[in-house]
């Protein structure tokens, strides 16, 4: 472990399933594609050497965005760098004065440079300011765990991190905070060890707090919800749409969206009247069945693509349901 006071990231980022996004979007001369989570430009730079298209490329963190200007230069008509959520992609293009694409990649999650820079705070292994923030704004992660009830505080590891011992976790932290409020990484990471073992498989007793809090500060789960309605609305008839994720709980939502999507008779909200059910057909055509999976190359390569999955689905004709229904499908 690398202890030293550099907050410098030290793994670039490698871009997952690479190959595998690429050939779901097929990206073509004069098409429009919207990278939502630019990070370190991997997809969007492959979109934009494949074909001479326009990439739309937004990220929520300032500093992804900063990195970007050079892929900006090297390509200034065709890459549009846009500070913000992919949630709000189909309002952050309208304001650009776009309203439709043929192609949208999501890599969702948290991006090598990220967890490697210790003053970020996502990292358990490094110590550094307990963040977590990918907008560097709002709650951050000591925030959360320093004014949280202790039932919320467990709901939250549970839900998020999947950590059988969730209230045990909770307990301790609350306890520690009323001694010392938490400020570091470290300081939280020992926390948690002292009351979770580590397991048979190895993984350090923090990762899944950790997890939670990220996906808590960040919204994460709320912001995929909001960014498949966004794709819905914002791809043509024949657009992609592929969505990179890392664990089960992103995975379930995309795959839930897409199969309801792709359902013949589609029902966008259960209060949706039984005339606008008729009317709304299948929105997507599921491309993979199944996720796909990198392959024991990429592992190797790339061990932190490990628990990647992704999931295509083309969008049909049919009006965006969240329109059928009033925006609240
Ligand atoms: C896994 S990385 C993407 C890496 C990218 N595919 C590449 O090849 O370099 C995820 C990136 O998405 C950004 N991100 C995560 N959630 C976001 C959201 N809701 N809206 C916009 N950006 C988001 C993160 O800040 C991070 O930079």
């Amino acid at each position: 472990m690398n202890t030293t006071a550099s907050s410098t990231p030290d793994t670039p980022h490698i871009p997952v399933l690479l190959a595998e996004v690429l050939a779901a979007l097929q990206p073509r001369d004069g098409g429009i594609y919207v990278d939502g989570t630019f990070g370190a430009g991997g997809y969007t730079t492959a979109l934009l050497e494949a074909a001479h298209c326009q990439v739309w490329a937004i990220d929520r963190d300032p500093d992804a965005l900063a990195r970007g200007a050079a892929l900006a230069a090297r390509f200034p008509d065709r890459l549009h760098l846009v500070a913000g959520r992919f949630g709000d992609m189909s309002e952050l293009l309208a304001t650009h004065g776009v309203r439709n694409v043929d192609g949208i990649a999501l890599d969702v999650g948290v991006s090598s440079m990220q967890i490697d820079d210790r003053a970020r705070g996502f990292s358990f292994l490094r110590d550094g300011p307990l963040d977590m923030r990918m907008e560097r704004a709002g709650r951050s992660a000591a925030d959360v765990v320093n004014t949280l009830p202790e039932k919320d505080l467990a709901e939250i590891i549970l839900t998020f991190g999947e950590e059988k011992h969730a209230r045990r976790v909770a307990k301790a932290i609350v306890a520690a905070r009323s001694e010392r409020p938490f400020s570091r990484t470290l300081h939280l990471a020992d926390v948690i060890r002292a009351v979770v073992r580590r397991a048979q498989d190895g993984i350090d007793p923090a990762t899944r707090t950790f997890q939670a809090l990220r996906i808590y500060v960040n919204d994460e789960l709320g912001e995929l919800d909001r960014g498949l309605r966004s794709a819905e609305f914002l791809l043509r008839s024949g657009g992609r749409l592929a969505v990179v994720s890392f664990h089960s709980l992103e995975d379930r939502i995309v795959k839930t969206f897409m199969r309801t999507r792709s359902a013949e008779a589609a029902r966008p909200s259960r209060h949706m009247p039984a005339s606008a059910i008729k009317a709304s057909a299948p929105t997507f055509n599921l491309i993979t069945k199944r996720p796909a999976l990198p392959g024991d190359d990429e592992i190797n390569r790339n061990p932190r693509s490990r628990s990647a999955r992704m999931r295509v689905a083309e969008r049909t004709a049919a009006t965006a349901l969240a329109a059928v229904a009033g925006g609240h499908a």
